[in-house]
Order: C-alpha cells, then structure tokens, then sequence
C-alpha cells in the first residue's frame, strides 16, 4: 500500500516513521509512506499557503491553489484522496477496513489553522475525521489513519494477534496478563495458567462479552 501524506509540517512525522512497527513496515516493503511538504507547491512569494477567510473572521484559510497542486502532484489513477477534517466521516475499525479494501494508493491532506479553502472539497474523494473534538492540524489525524491501515497489511504484526484485536466481531479484545503469577497480591486467573488450550478459549471468549458489556454496550447492539 502507498500512503502520501501531505502536510505543512513533515517533520512531525520523524518519530513516526522512524520507529517500531511503522519503520519496519516500510523497510520490509509492505507500506509506502511519502511525505509532500504543501509549501512546495505555492506560487506565490515567501512560501505563502494561506490567507485570511472571505466575509472576516478569525484564523487563517489553506488555499486552493497550493493544496490541489500538491494533490496531483502524487495523484495516480486508483488513488482516493481524502481531508483530515473534524467534519469527516469517523474514522472506525470498520471504515478502516474498508479504505483498506478498496484503496492501493491513498492520498492523506493534513489541514492547519482554520482549516480548507471549501473549494478544496472539489478535488477530494471525502473527509476523515478521528473523533468529535478539534486539533490544531492534520498531522495526528494522518498519523493514526496511517497507522491503523499499515496493521490491515499482512506480515505487519502477527496474524493472530490482528483477528483477536477490538472491534473484530464487534467485541472488545479479552484482558492479557504476563509474568509474574502474582503482583502485591493480584492474582493470574488460574485457568490461564492450566494449559488446557479449550478452556482457555472459551474462558477469553466470556471475558469479551462480559468486558464489551460492561465497557462498551452500545458495541452489542
Ligand atoms: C483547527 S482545525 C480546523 C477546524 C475547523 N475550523 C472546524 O471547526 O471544523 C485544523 C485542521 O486540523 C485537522 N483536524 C482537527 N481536528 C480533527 C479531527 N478530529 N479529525 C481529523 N482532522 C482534524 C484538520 O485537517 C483541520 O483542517
């Protein structure tokens, strides 16, 4: 998968794909990720990208003309391209799924200070928002998309692991332990200590129904 993230502030993304699972991901060859600085792709002087909003207001506008040079800069012809945007569709395991699906080549637009010219609109697929509250830019949002496609991509993380994960079948991942047996007198439930690998099972299945009822009911529905 090729994922271009474009972004006013690449460097954002140092620690990001420098390090742990993302880094291997991409030296491995399983994900793309290129990084396209908007400024670039000013035509006006001193690297301008925004201005003041039409009608007044507070904040500074993304303009249309940096932005979509940008986008077809790295735009292919099965490339979706979307804005990171609070207004977006949320962004969940099951959309996830299906950006994944449908997508080789994604396009990821990080917006700043007020946001979109309304005319950038025009040359994108859609809008992706993380969540109903408001960040300073499009970096974080790009980030955690980026991050939970690369995990779709086989040979990422361990197979097993990826189908036992939350929101597959719609319940939350049971509860894991490791050593030591007991910790200031919290003891591992003994029948993840007995071995019997259908005991096991079935006992980790309960516990996703009982932790996604009790966590995240609206999930049973
Ligand atoms: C300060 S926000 C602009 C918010 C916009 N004025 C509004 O109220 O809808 C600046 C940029 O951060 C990004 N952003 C902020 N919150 C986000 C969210 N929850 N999901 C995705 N992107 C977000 C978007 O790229 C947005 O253009």
């Amino acid at each position: 998968m090729r994922i271009d993230i474009l972004t006013l502030f690449p460097g954002m993304f140092e620690g990001f794909i420098h390090e742990s699972i993302i880094k291997r991901a991409i030296e491995k060859g399983l994900v793309e990720i290129n990084l396209v600085n908007i400024r670039d792709f000013t035509l006006l002087k001193n690297g301008q990208v925004d201005d003041t909003p039409y009608g007044g207001g507070s904040g500074m506008v993304l303009m249309c003309e940096p932005v979509v040079r940008a986008i077809e800069s790295v735009k292919t012809d099965d490339a979706k391209v979307y804005l990171t945007s609070p207004q977006g569709v949320t962004f969940t395991d099951d959309v996830a799924s299906q950006i994944y699906h449908e997508t080789k080549h994604l396009i990821l637009v990080c917006g700043h200070y007020e946001g979109f010219d309304e005319r950038i609109k025009n040359f994108v697929d859609g809008e992706i928002s993380i969540g109903d509250y408001v960040l300073t830019g499009g970096e974080i949002p790009a980030m955690a998309i980026t991050d939970c496609l690369t995990r779709f991509i086989p040979g990422v993380i361990d197979e097993e692991s990826f189908q036992n994960e939350s929101f597959k079948d719609g319940l939350l991942d049971y509860p894991v332990y490791t050593k030591p047996r007991e910790f200031r007198g919290l003891k591992v439930p003994e029948v993840l200590l007995s071995g019997d690998h259908k005991k096991i099972e079935e006992y980790r299945h309960s516990e996703q129904i009982r932790v996604t009822k009790e966590k995240r009911p609206d999930l049973l529905k």
